[in-house]
Formats: structure tokens, C-alpha cells, sequence
């Protein structure tokens, strides 16, 4: 593959229209000295470019640019349309979005249009443009940005433009009011309309519980499907802006990972490359992290991608925001970098001085100067990158097991009042790609509509509570079994179709032939309640105490890999399931094991598909990237604080500090990057 930019960018966010601009030039001989290549501008200057309506004034950004330029940085050009200016919120209250609960939002704030609303269409599209057409053919501009961070901290709107617009929605989807009463189960509660006009969004003080719930889930559903996709439609019209210049720097914008309200699948394939912003959290696992990581290669199709945003020290928007330790920020950039990131950039490279993320880390801080412990480490990081990561861009990740992430199973299960509301998808996802990745096994993140030539790419293919089974998917996954390949999925899986309706005959009735069983009844596990489950194979005790839900299983073909114990009724029956179909194989985990459970049926599922796993110490990562002349880069990570001590084969003894990382080529070390 090659790379998509010359040089491996190392920068990020900057801001200087928040300083005077004789302060830039030390900023840029500071940021320079640190290694820093590339400044992300014009995030949020939609009021200083366009001061009144149809007036533009470049001066500002003209005089940014010719600085970056003159000291041959690497520009990604935001198109600056986020954060709505304080005239146009005032002329066309319109344009800003109304929340679940009604209220219309005033100018104040950011992410806070409708992205409805003609005339924010319009502006946005045509402030696009103009910033196109004047830095198009900047050789200084590697990619452009556009907008920021979709649907961040607004959610969706439910105003009436959007109201309207859903009708027609509905109208194109479903032709008759008759099919829509059915798809959604309209019968329930009185909820038959007898006319598109009389659907109401999922408004708090009407159909929605909370934003997360609703009466009648269909219309959630489907009200999540339309609002994603009029947001696509903004950043789409903005790319095609762009793109009439004629140039072909790759257009981007900044995605969050598993944020639930878009999906992000259907934004992938409209993205010439995906970029995303990482922010784990102080109790944030790196096996999280790194499952973000390549959810979002995944979005993109397997290519690379850009970390677009990190923080070089604090947040400043968690409750209580711890900094960084040394080597933290490090580990976390060649994380990244080991999942398929071609480029680290941070938000910020300045510290602000006022407004709310003044309190957010920055490569230069409030101490201005090349002193403090944040701006070190950047630069020993920029020296590393510098020195190391360029011959890595452009190379991929060859996985044998593919985890599924869907969003549309995301909105399903947490969107379901009852049987338990103990669920976090990314959270059930990730307790199943933990597993994986502490046997450090390459894994590709894929949603649940692969197509059969693509599941036929995995030994494995692990579908955690996969409720929803749109069309097509429970044929491909049974003759992806058939075929040879194991499917591990598991409680809450097969319970609805694509209207989120249940599908009758018997859970997990799309599935219920390919895994052998039948699961009659879920029962709630109260948070603090432990469920005790034997593995039969290894007789491993397992006391359960996240369980959330126990399936209690009625096997109709399959075997029992392990079973529940304690004094309930159901004591004694199947937990986990093996069914044998033609040449491979359905796991069915009917509770949520955890983590010493779950690993130990991987290591015999692993075992049984003949994936490659990987021995290293606790907190240890090993991740590999493979160049197109088949050399292999290794990071090896010490994900944690404590140090560790890795005993190779050969007997080879490495002690690894606290977030230590060794490079790899081709399994010589080339280097232990400074911390
Ligand atoms: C997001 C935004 C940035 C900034 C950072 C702070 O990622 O895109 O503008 O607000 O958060 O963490
Ligand atoms: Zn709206």
C-alpha cells in the first residue's frame, strides 16, 4: 500500500488567532525544535472568516498559513464550519439544533447546528468552498478536515426541519402507513398512525425514555439511522466542495472511536481516510484503546489511518483529570502506530489561556518555553517518530480472527427496556477482544454485514451480543461455519430483525440451527451478584460476578463446554455451548464470563482454530504491521505502570519500565525509544 503522505506527520491542533501573532514565532521554533511537522488550522474560525453574511476576510488565516509555509510545516486545513457564529444564530435561529428535551439551542457552545437546516447547509457549503478555493494549491496543505468531531457533546436534533425531513424519510423507506404501523409495532400502546405526518421524533416528553430509550424502538432505530445519515449528508456536501478545486489531498474528519450516535461504518466509506481523536479516560484499559484502534482501521477498510487528535498530557473535560505519567504519551502514540496510525497529532499544540480548555495539556504550556516535562517528552517522542516511524507507513495488519462491532446492534441492545440495563455494548464488545488481546492476536474489527468472501479472510470470527441479524447475516455466518470457520457469539444475540422487532420461534432464532441451541429464558444478574460457572474442560471454577445475564440454555445439538453451578434452579445446565456444523464450529457463551472465564475458554478456542497467540508478561502488548516487502515492525508495549520483566525464547531477559517501548524489525530491536 502506499503511504498517503510524504512524510509521517507529527503535530496536531493549532490555534494562534488566540495569540498575538508576535508570539508565533516562538511558538513554531519551539514546536520545530520538538519535531513537530504539521499544524491542524481553522477548526472553529467560522466567525473571524466570515465576520457578516457573505463577507469574507482571509487576512487571518493568509498570515497563518504563510507562517506554516515559511517554516515548511505540513498544513491540515480545517474547513472551520463547527461551531455556528454568533450573527448567523442570531439572523437564523433555525440553523441551531433543538435537543430531546425541546429546548432550541442559543449561539454559545460548538457542534451545534441542525444538521437539517438548509440555510446551515448552505453557509457551510459555501464557507467549504471558499476556503477550498483559496488554499487549494498550498503545497503545504496535505489533507483537509472538515467540520469537527460530528455530533459531539449536541447529539442529535429534533427540531421540526428534522421532524419533516424524518417524514420523508419514512415515506421513501417505508411507502405505506400500513408497513410503518408494522415495522414498528404501532398497534402497542395506541400508537397506530394513520398518516406519516403524525410521527413525532423520539422527543423526551414524548416517545423517548431518556435518549437512549424509547417506547417504540423502531422509531429510535430508525430515527438514529436518519439523523446519521443527515449528518453524513453535511460532511458530504462539504468533501464535494472541496473536491470541485480538483485536487486530490485526501479529505478527512475526526471520528471518536465507539461513539454511539453515528455509525461509523457508513462514514468510512465516504472518507478518503479516516482520522480519529483518542482519549482514554483514567480508568480506561489499554486493551480498549487498542480495540478503538482498530475499530477505526476498520471503518476505514483495513487502511491506515490518522490519530488526529491525543492530548500530550491532561484532559481537561473528565471530572478529575490525571496527567500523564512520563513515557505515557509515548506508549499511547506508538500504540496507536502499531494498530495502523500513520501519523500522531495532538490536540493542542498551544495551551489556551482562556475559554474552557485552558486546563487541557499542550505541547507548549503556560510556561511558554521548551522547560516543562509535557514539552520533553514531546520532542523525545518527535525524535523517535522522526527517526523510526516513516519506513512503517503504508504497511497493514494481517489478522486471522475478526471481531464484529455494529453499530446498529449498539443502538439494539442499549436501546432495550429489559430484561437488564447492566449492557454496554462497546463494553461486551471489548470483554471478548480483551481476551484476544491479552494473547496478543491480530484482530480485525468488521461489522456484522461482512460478506461472505470477507468472513472467509478469519480462522475466527467473534460476534458478541449480536441481537439485531439483518438480512443476510445469519446465512453468511452459517456457511462461513460450514466452511470451516469458528464463530464464537453468545447471550443476546438473534433476538431482532432489522426493525428491531423480535424475531418469534425460539432465541437465537436466526441462529438457533447454526449454535445448536435454544435459549428459553434470560435471567437478570444484579450488579454484586455472582453467577458460579465450571468450564468442563479444564474444570476451571469460574465465579461470574459481571455476569448481567445468564441464558439458561436448552442444547439442541450442541455441547457443553461449561456449566452454571450454584443453587438456582438452573444450576447444572449449559453456560457455554459447541456446536459442530460441517467443518467448523458455533460457540455459544450464554453469560457475560468474565475475565479469568473468558480467558480461559479463548485459550481453548485459540487453541482449537490454530491462531497464532503470542506469550508476554501481564500489561505487555506485542503488535505487529507488515510491510509490502514482508518485513514485520513489532512494537512492544508496556501498558501499564508497573515494570515488567519478559523472558524470550532463547533466553533473552528484557526489563520493561513503566510504558517502555522496544521496536522491532523483523525481530531485531532497533530501538528502545526514549521516555
Ligand atoms: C475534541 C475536539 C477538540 C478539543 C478536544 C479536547 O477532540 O475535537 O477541539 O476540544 O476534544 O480534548
Ligand atoms: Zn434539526
Amino acid at each position: 500500500m502506499t503511504a498517503m503522505f510524504d512524510d509521517f506527520l507529527f503535530g496536531g491542533d493549532y490555534n494562534p488567532e488566540q495569540w498575538p501573532q508576535e508570539s508565533w514565532e516562538h511558538d513554531l521554533e519551539l514546536l520545530g525544535r520538538s519535531h513537530v511537522n504539521e499544524a491542524t488550522i481553522n477548526v472553529f474560525s467560522w466567525a473571524l472568516l466570515e465576520p457578516s453574511e457573505g463577507h469574507y476576510d482571509f487576512s487571518m488565516l493568509d498570515t497563518i498559513v504563510a507562517a506554516l509555509d515559511s517554516r515548511d510545516m505540513r498544513i491540515v486545513m480545517a474547513t472551520g464550519t463547527a461551531a455556528i457564529p454568533a450573527w448567523m444564530a442570531r439572523r437564523y435561529p433555525h440553523v441551531m439544533r433543538i435537543g430531546a428535551d425541546g429546548t432550541r439551542q442559543v449561539f454559545g457552545g460548538r457542534h451545534n447546528f441542525c444538521p437539517s437546516s438548509p440555510k446551515y447547509r448552505e453557509r457551510a457549503r459555501v464557507l467549504a468552498s471558499a476556503v477550498a478555493r483559496r488554499y487549494t494549491g498550498d503545497s503545504g496543505i496535505v489533507a483537509w478536515h472538515v467540520n469537527n468531531e460530528y455530533g459531539n457533546g449536541g447529539g442529535y436534533c429534533y427540531c421540526e426541519t428534522c421532524a419533516a425531513a424524518f417524514r420523508d424519510w419514512l415515506r421513501a423507506r417505508y411507502g405505506t402507513v400500513e408497513a410503518l404501523n408494522r415495522a414498528w409495532c404501532m398497534n402497542f400502546w395506541s400508537h397506530t398512525i394513520h398518516d406519516f405526518d403524525e410521527v413525532v421524533p423520539p422527543v423526551t416528553y414524548g416517545d423517548g425514555i431518556g435518549t437512549d430509550k424509547c417506547v417504540i424502538s423502531g422509531l429510535q432505530i430508525d430515527y438514529r439511522r436518519f439523523q446519521n445519515e443527515q449528518m453524513l449528508d453535511c460532511f458530504r456536501l462539504e468533501r464535494d466542495a472541496i473536491r470541485e478545486f480538483g485536487m486530490s489531498t485526501p479529505i478527512t474528519t475526526n471520528l471518536m472511536g465507539t461513539f454511539k450516535d453515528l455509525d461509523y461504518f457508513a462514514w468510512g466509506r465516504e472518507m478518503d481516510v479516516v482520522s480519529w481523536d483518542n482519549y482514554p479516560g483514567m480508568d480506561t484499559q489499554p486493551s480498549f484503546t487498542a480495540m478503538c484502534h482498530d475499530l477505526m482501521r476498520g471503518v476505514g477498510g483495513g487502511k491506515p489511518f490518522m490519530l488526529m487528535e491525543q492530548t500530550p498530557n491532561q484532559q481537561n473535560w473528565f471530572p478529575y483529570c490525571k496527567v500523564k505519567h512520563p513515557g505515557e504519551v509515548g506508549k499511547l502514540s506508538w500504540q496507536a502506530v502499531a494498530h495502523g496510525a500513520d501519523t500522531v497529532q495532538f490536540f493542542q499544540l498551544k495551551q489556551s489561556i482562556g475559554g474552557c480548555e485552558r486546563f487541557h495539556g499542550a505541547v507548549i504550556g503556560h510556561d511558554d518555553s521548551d522547560r516543562s516535562r509535557t514539552y520533553r517528552d514531546v520532542a523525545a517522542l518527535g525524535a523517535d517518530v522522526a527517526a523510526r516511524a516513516k519506513r512503517i507507513m503504508g504497511s497493514h495488519i494481517d489478522a486471522k480472527v475478526a471481531v464484529v462491532f455494529d453499530w446498529e446492534n449498539y443502538w439494539s441492545i442499549e436501546g432495550c427496556v429489559g430484561p437488564t440495563q447492566g449492557l454496554r455494548y462497546p463494553d461486551e464488545v471489548h470483554r471478548f477482544y480483551r481476551a484476544l488481546w491479552k494473547r496478543n492476536v491480530a484482530i480485525d474489527v468488521i461489522e456484522s454485514t461482512a460478506d461472505l468472501e470477507m468472513l472467509r479472510r478469519y480462522d475466527l470470527v467473534v460476534a458478541p451480543v449480536l441481537i439485531m441479524v439483518k438480512p443476510g447475516v445469519a446465512d453468511n455466518l452459517e456457511r462461513y461455519v460450514e466452511g470451516g470457520g469458528v464463530l464464537v457469539t453468545g447471550y443476546m444475540s438473534g433476538i431482532h430483525d432489522e426493525h428491531d422487532l423480535v424475531i418469534e420461534g425460539g432465541y437465537p432464532v436466526p441462529l438457533r440451527g447454526l449454535c445448536g441451541v435454544w435459549v428459553e429464558e434470560i435471567d437478570a444478574v444484579a450488579p454484586g451478584a455472582t453467577v458460579p460457572v465450571r468450564l468442563d474442560a479444564s474444570g476451571a471454577a469460574v465465579d461470574c460476578s459481571e455476569a448481567i445475564v445468564a441464558s439458561i440454555i436448552e442444547p439442541e445439538g450442541a455441547r457443553t463446554l461449561a456449566t452454571y453451578g450454584g443453587d438456582d434452579f438452573y444450576a447444572g445446565t449449559p453456560a457455554v455451548t459447541a456446536h459442530d456444523v460441517g467443518d467448523g464450529c458455533a460457540v455459544f457463551v450464554g453469560t457475560a464470563l468474565d475475565e479469568d472465564g473468558i480467558d480461559a475458554l479463548f485459550d481453548d478456542v485459540l487453541r482449537a482454530t490454530g491462531v497464532a497467540t503470542f506469550d508476554a508478561p501481564d500489561d505487555v502488548e506485542v503488535a505487529s504491521r507488515i510491510g509490502d516487502d514482508g518485513t514485520v515492525y513489532t512494537v512492544v508495549m508496556n501498558t501499564g505502570d508497573d515494570t515488567r520483566v519478559w523472558e524470550r525464547t532463547g533466553g533473552e531477559r528484557i526489563v520493561l519500565d513503566p510504558f517502555a517501548v522496544l521496536l522491532y524489525e523483523n525481530d531485531v530491536l532497533v530501538a528502545a525509544p526514549t521516555r
